[in-house]
């Protein structure tokens, strides 16, 4: 099944654009050293959840453009209210007519907040609502979980990895960090009533799911100690449920964010929220301080929202959000049969849930493991599956995609089998390992 042959373009293509793009990407997470080295240079087209390569080499996506594309590549209701939204004109000197009706059908579909402020990234959202909530609690420190590893490329969050390089060094001090499911972490945070917390971010779940009522008691101590809680629904909205994962627990949030997956890989995000404080970021009480929330040029072009507005619809229309729990499932319990087979049970583990999850990879040893995680990326790309490590089951991966990926997990699991048996992966694994996306040290 090993089809991926010709890499001639992706070579020219990598060895040259490093040149003109520091980073060689606009996220570092697509970049050279998050794959192997036989992994696509660039993509030129997709379709479904089918990508081609410069070599016009063919893939079954596995992560969907960061799972930003939530249904498929080019599907066409949304494509084509982009082009009728885009031959309408995109920016004018108002608001556009789509704002309302966008606004609208956002909050009624996400039942979460009463106002609504659209951006084009997720990070634009994110520190808004550490704005927001600044402003709010007239406090000034954030606390984040730890585990969750992204929620903004601004220097407030930045400033707690290590690339804290070109961060004024003040700036660190101003976020703090509390470990998910951990009650006691938050509280101690909390604990003193000089504490200065604004908000508490997190994502309502990543791979573990919450544990002894984890969210709501932290929703209720934010609520007692005068903290905006909020949830960062950037990877899990329109994933768990259409509403959000916050409400798929039934936990309320004073402020949520959103992006990646709810304009089918367009450029939306938002932010909802309690009127009291999105009203903060209003014009309307005259006398008043007024807050700088988000004002960009182009956080309302019309084509982002046409494209949430048709994806709305859409996974209206088909249930999207239970078909890829059901397609999810099927597909994990395969993979999980396909690990059993090959006896890999102690090296490779399914983490998170149908809608969402990822391939965690062990050496023989049961360590987490960066050259045996490239030699699996390596061995599902050579078979035509552009994998980083998570699957994110859309409506586009039908049968026979579904089919594909279960054939080259098999027989990637048989290379890896070799490996863990030869307690290494050197005759196997073409150059170097991937790398952390967040290290000191390039
Ligand atoms: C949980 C979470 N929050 C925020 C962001 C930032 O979104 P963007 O990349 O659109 O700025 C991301 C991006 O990966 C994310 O995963």
């Amino acid at each position: 099944m090993n089809k991926i042959i010709n890499y001639e373009l992706s070579r020219r293509f990598s060895a040259e654009i490093h040149d003109y793009v520091p980073g060689g990407a606009h996220t570092y997470s697509k970049g050279d050293d998050q794959f192997p080295l036989n992994a696509p240079g660039a993509i030129v087209r997709g379709k479904g959840a089918r990508v081609w390569d410069l070599d016009d080499n063919e893939f079954i996506d596995c992560s969907m453009g960061l799972t930003s594309v939530c249904i498929g590549h080019g599907y066409e209701p949304v494509a084509q209210a982009v082009c009728d939204a885009a031959f309408q004109g995109t920016n004018f000197q108002r608001p556009a007519a789509i704002e309302l009706e966008a606004a609208k059908l956002f909050l009624e579909t996400v039942e979460s907040g009463d106002m609504v402020k659209f951006a084009k990234n997720g990070s634009t959202v994110v520190t808004a609502a550490v704005k927001l909530a600044r402003a709010f609690t007239g406090r000034n420190r954030v606390a984040v979980a730890k585990e969750h590893n992204f929620f903004s490329f601004d220097d407030w969050f930045i400033s707690t990895t290590p690339c804290d390089l070109g961060i004024p060094t003040h700036v660190r001090s101003m976020t703090a960090t509390f470990s998910y499911n951990n009650y006691s972490s938050v509280e101690a945070l909390l604990a003193d009533n000089d504490h200065d917390i604004a908000c508490l971010i997190m994502e309502p779940v990543k791979f573990d799911p919450p544990v002894d009522n984890f969210l709501h008691k932290v929703a209720a101590l934010c609520k007692d100690r005068g903290v905006v809680f909020v949830m960062d629904e950037m990877v899990s909205g329109f994933k768990w449920d259409i509403r959000g994962a916050h409400n798929f627990y039934g936990v309320k949030a004073d402020l949520a964010t959103w992006g990646k997956g709810i304009a089918n890989g367009f450029s939306a995000c938002a932010l909802t929220g309690r009127a009291d404080i999105m009203e903060l970021g209003g014009i309307r009480r005259e006398g008043d301080d007024k807050l700088f929330l988000i004002s960009t040029t182009h956080g309302a072009e019309t084509i982002g929202l046409a494209a949430m507005v048709a994806t709305i619809q859409a996974f209206k229309q088909h249930d999207m959000i239970a078909s890829n729990w059901g397609r999810g499932e099927a597909l994990k319990l395969r993979l999980e049969q396909v690990v059993a087979k090959h006896g890999l049970g102690k090296s490779l583990q399914l983490l998170g849930y149908p809608c969402l999850f990822i391939l965690a990879c062990r050496n023989a040893a049961g360590e987490a493991d960066d050259a045996f995680r490239t030699l699996m990326l390596q061995e599902m790309i050579a078979r035509g599956v552009l994998f980083q490590g998570m699957f994110y089951p859309t409506w586009s991966h039908q049968q026979a995609e579904i089919d594909h990926l279960v054939m080259a997990f098999d027989e990637s699991c048989a290379i890896y089998r070799k490996a863990i048996d030869a307690g290494t992966t050197n005759q196997l694994l073409m150059g170097r390992p991937v790398k952390p996306v967040f290290r000191k040290k390039i």
